[in-house]
């Protein structure tokens, strides 16, 4: 399903980022040929969004997301690549390319009724008579028949062609099939077979009512517990969340985030309509994205084990970033949300949620695990820690409320523990002081380095004329080639930033476009989002031929400078090798 270039070079034409990015954003001019926002990726209060209508791209400063016109709308709207393409040509009145095996638009309408007609059959596998492992398995888990209906739940037969053969009787093909991500080609090469076999099956229908993938479960012990659809070009695992389509009509106010399928179906049982679980992910920032639409307040219902707490920490992060307010549930006794409902009813869990804690709470509790507080040394421990965590506390009522809770908790005088806190808040001031002196100096360094740790440079000054480089051969590959201004991508420090300037000097040369679309071929995400962020630095282009020259000058003297290292370290190696020989 392959786009074809210049489809894709008229669609940004015919969408200007700047029309499009202003739908979502305030957009101002301040100077030079950026306009800047506040950025729809990440919540601020300074404007470090910005976009170049001349490179039509936009770049992040704050969160370092990047891209063009297409991959704006992707973020925005939570769409696959196909389908942003689409939006952005309905936008724009384009009629969508043909390919060999017809419409894009078709051919996804057509997954998705694949979808639908396996969901309902697995769905009736599970209510007739040879459905009764699937039956069983349901009960044991305590789920209603009510339920099953209400999440479509079915049942993959322990057969390798049930669902082929009923698919195929229905008209679709074996490629359709394997394209939907229910099917594998056999050994041999000929046909195709069922992948889901003997499981429960969860039907994952997103928030416009469309089945777009399944999680099965295996009915006993065995590996792996819990089977996802693969990312098909109507699936992406990172984009979705079990039970949105259900919760996201709830009345509740928030949405309760847990990790477990199962637990979902539980939950809503329970009368918590509001319930959804990520689809064996840790939550990814676009599923964060995704709640946000719903709802200003998720409630992290996660398993009651060392792996839950980590992942509930990770989540705490994510969901802050946009501005979520967040509380955590404590299970205590229960393994996960299922396990205690079955155990303690709705009312308990009820309960549990009333009472839940918010952040503070649960990053205090955290202190306190494996602490008995009844022997004294690991009480004062305890106070010492957790008046640390209440003097970082930005208000003072808060402060003032989180002493007194810890008083009550430990029986030390409540002036005692404020006595501390601001000691310690003093304390904590003055780190910050020397802090953000350390920090200036970072941040300078940060402006340079890229924000993904994969990537880093290991010469800064390199790296700084290489990102120049590659700048100028975006602009302008009109300025490369004379006498000093030619360079080979083997003589970056930089593999990532060689491999930059390799592939915009080979598209340059083959007359393609520069677009960032045309580019996505060949790069990840995060390196586009980088790509852009060093695009988006300012460059003189008024005396480019000298810029370039200089750029390429201090790469080579660079270059120089480490070989030279390099044979001074090689040399000492070797003097210390033969001195040790001769001892
Ligand atoms: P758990 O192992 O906690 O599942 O995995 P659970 O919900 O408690 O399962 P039950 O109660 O034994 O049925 C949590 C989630 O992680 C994903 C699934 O989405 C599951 O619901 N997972 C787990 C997988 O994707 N693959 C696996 O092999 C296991
Ligand atoms: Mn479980």
């Amino acid at each position: 399903m392959v786009i074809p270039d210049s489809f894709l070079q008229e669609l940004s034409e015919r969408n200007d980022i700047v029309d499009v990015v202003g739908g979502y954003v305030h957009l101002t001019k301040k100077s030079g040929a950026n306009l800047f926002g506040l950025c729809p990726f990440h919540s601020e209060k300074t404007p470090s969004f910005s976009v170049n209508p001349d490179m039509q791209i936009y770049h992040c400063f704050g969160c370092g997301k990047g891209g063009d016109v297409i991959n704006f709308i992707r973020e925005m709207e939570n769409l696959s690549f196909p389908e942003a393409v689409e939006f952005l040509a309905r936008r724009a009145g384009m009629e969508m390319p043909t390919d060999g095996d017809g419409d894009l638009r078709q051919r996804r309408d057509r997954l998705l009724a694949l979808n639908r007609a396996a969901a309902r059959f697995f769905h009736q596998a599970l209510i007739q008579p040879a459905g009764q492992p699937g039956r069983d398995y349901v009960a044991r888990r305590g789920i209603s028949p009510a339920l099953v209906r209400r999440f479509g739940l079915g049942y993959a037969a322990d057969n390798f062609y049930s669902l082929t053969n009923a698919m195929r009787a229905q008209g679709y093909t074996e490629a359709e099939l394997v394209e939907a991500g229910l099917a594998n080609a056999n050994r041999g090469g000929k046909g195709v077979h069922d992948i889901f076999r003997d499981r429960l099956m969860f039907p994952v229908i997103d928030v416009r009512g469309n089945v777009i993938a399944f999680s099965g479960r295996i009915l006993g012990d065995g590996e792996p517990k819990y089977l996802n659809t693969r990312d098909t070009p109507v699936f992406s695992k990172s984009r979705n969340l079990f039970g949105l389509n259900l919760a996201k009509k709830s009345k509740s106010g928030y949405l309760l985030l847990a990790e477990g399928n199962i637990d979902v179906v539980s939950l809503h049982q329970a009368g918590f309509d509001s319930a959804v679980a990520s689809l064996g992910t840790s939550l990814t920032p676009e599923q964060a994205r995704l709640m946000s639409r719903y709802t200003g307040e998720i409630i992290l219902a996660y398993d009651n084990d060392a792996a839950g707490q980590k992942a509930s920490a990770r989540a705490i992060g994510i969901l802050e970033k946009l501005d979520l307010k967040v509380r955590v549930l404590r299970l205590e006794g229960a393994k996960d949300p299922d396990e205690f409902i079955q155990a303690r009813g709705s009312g308990a869990f009820r309960q549990l949620l009333e009472g839940s804690a918010n952040h503070v709470e649960f990053l205090l509790d955290g202190v306190a695990r494996g602490r008995d507080l009844s022997v004294d040394a690991e009480k004062a421990a305890y106070l010492r820690e957790a008046a640390g965590i209440v003097a970082a506390l930005p208000s003072p009522v808060e402060r003032e409320v989180y002493a007194m809770r810890l008083s009550e908790q430990t029986g030390v005088a409540k002036s005692v523990v404020l006595e501390e806190v601001r000691r310690l808040r003093r304390r904590q001031a003055k780190g910050a002081e020397t802090r953000r002196d350390r920090e200036a100096v970072r941040s300078l360094r940060e402006t340079v380095q890229p924000r993904d740790r994969a990537l880093r440079y290991e010469n800064e000054r390199s790296a700084i004329a290489e990102e120049g480089v590659v700048r100028l051969m975006y602009l302008d590959p009109s300025l490369f080639g004379g006498a000093g201004r030619s360079i080979e991508p083997e003589e970056f420090s930089s593999p990532l930033l060689g491999r930059f300037y390799g592939v915009l000097r080979d598209k340059a040369a083959a007359g393609g476009s520069l677009s960032m679309a045309s580019l996505s071929g060949s790069f990840t995400p995060e390196e586009i989002d980088h790509l852009t962020g060093i695009l988006l630095k300012p460059e003189v282009l008024a005396n480019g031929r000298q810029a370039l020259a200089d750029y390429i000058a201090v790469i080579r003297e660079e270059r120089q400078l480490q070989n030279a290292a390099d044979d001074l370290l090689a040399f000492a190696a070797q003097k210390r090798k033969q001195l040790q020989a001769q001892r």
